[in-house]
């Protein structure tokens, strides 16, 4: 009890250090740009405040999982004591720009005849599609990817690393769906056994999901492996007994042959 308390006392005290040093290496910064006036603002409004710029580049950082350094000076380098704020060399600092006068578009003009319809119709902001993430990808895409440079075991360690790292936030879809999708993509090319190893894994993951156990009996059936697929049919109909295509197939090869 008495241990917890101290260690939750270190780490609460070491959020402050970080806060201190960070808040003080941001502002001594901006005391180097004269006046700590912005000096190279080409998309962001002129008069924006000190705030308003600070909370900005927060939500980017947010938005994008990212610290300040990814659009500005040195991306290896997390501290920004030496960052110059004001300077265009980091390339995505450009990037940054040309999102944001998409947002601003899609916000000022785009989104005019949908308002017109439906007055609740919020905003889009740079978290809207990144959620967390510099990419953009879905989960599947991320592990699709992976897979066709390095095979499947990487990409299964690689799914269970990001799983590590990203369950519970809102970056990638954990749920039913993304490795099911993903076997789909690797079926698509003909590595039937992957697709199936995969799917398996799914059947592991989420035992009730009728949808794996279908995906699986169908590349067993396209491939003439008539018991196994006869086998994760009926396991899709015990588990779903108005899954009316998993009846239709089981019928169907049922008597197809004999
Ligand atoms: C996703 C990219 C991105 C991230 C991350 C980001 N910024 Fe920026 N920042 C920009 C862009 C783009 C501009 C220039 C906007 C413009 O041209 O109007 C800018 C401008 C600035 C400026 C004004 C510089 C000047 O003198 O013109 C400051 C200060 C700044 N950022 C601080 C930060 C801090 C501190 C962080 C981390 C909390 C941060 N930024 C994170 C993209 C980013
Ligand atoms: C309509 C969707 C959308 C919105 C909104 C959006 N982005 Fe992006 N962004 C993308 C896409 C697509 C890419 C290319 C990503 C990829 O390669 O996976 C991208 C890439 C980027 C990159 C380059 C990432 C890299 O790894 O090189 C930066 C920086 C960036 N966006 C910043 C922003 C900021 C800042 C905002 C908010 C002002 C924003 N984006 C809003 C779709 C969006």
């Amino acid at each position: 009890m008495k241990r917890g308390s101290i260690i939750l006392y270190k780490s609460l005290l070491n959020s402050f250090l970080c806060f201190i040093i960070f808040s003080w290496s941001y502002s001594s910064k901006a005391q180097n740009n004269r006046d700590d006036k912005p000096v190279n603002l080409k998309v962001l409004p002129s008069n924006i405040s000190e705030n308003e710029l600070r909370q900005l580049m927060d939500s980017y950082s947010t938005a994008l999982g990212v610290h300040c350094n990814f659009c500005h000076g040195n991306p290896n380098d997390k501290g920004i004591g030496k960052t110059d704020f004001g300077a265009d060399a980091n390339p995505k600092k450009n990037v940054a720009r040309e999102m944001i006068k998409l947002v601003n578009g899609i916000n000022t003009n785009m989104l005019q005849g949908a308002r017109a319809l439906d007055a609740g119709i919020g905003s889009v902001s740079c978290v809207s599609c990144h959620h967390g993430s510099a990419s953009i990808d879905l989960l599947e895409d991320v592990l699709f990817r992976t897979y066709k440079k390095k095979g499947l075991d990487s990409t299964i360690s690689r799914y269970n690393n990001l799983k590590k790292q990203y369950y519970g936030s809102f970056t990638y879809d954990f749920s039913n769906r993304a490795l099911l999708s993903f076997a789909s993509k690797v079926n698509e090319t003909g590595n039937f056994d992957d697709a199936i190893t995969i799917g398996k894994k799914n059947c592991e993951l989420f035992p009730d999901y009728t949808w794996s156990f279908v995906f699986i009996a169908d590349i067993y059936s396209k491939n003439g492996k008539k018991d196994e697929a006869v086998k994760n049919y009926e396991k899709a109909i015990q588990l779903d007994p108005n899954n009316r295509y998993a009846s239709q197939q089981l019928r169907k090869l049922q008597s197809s042959t004999n």
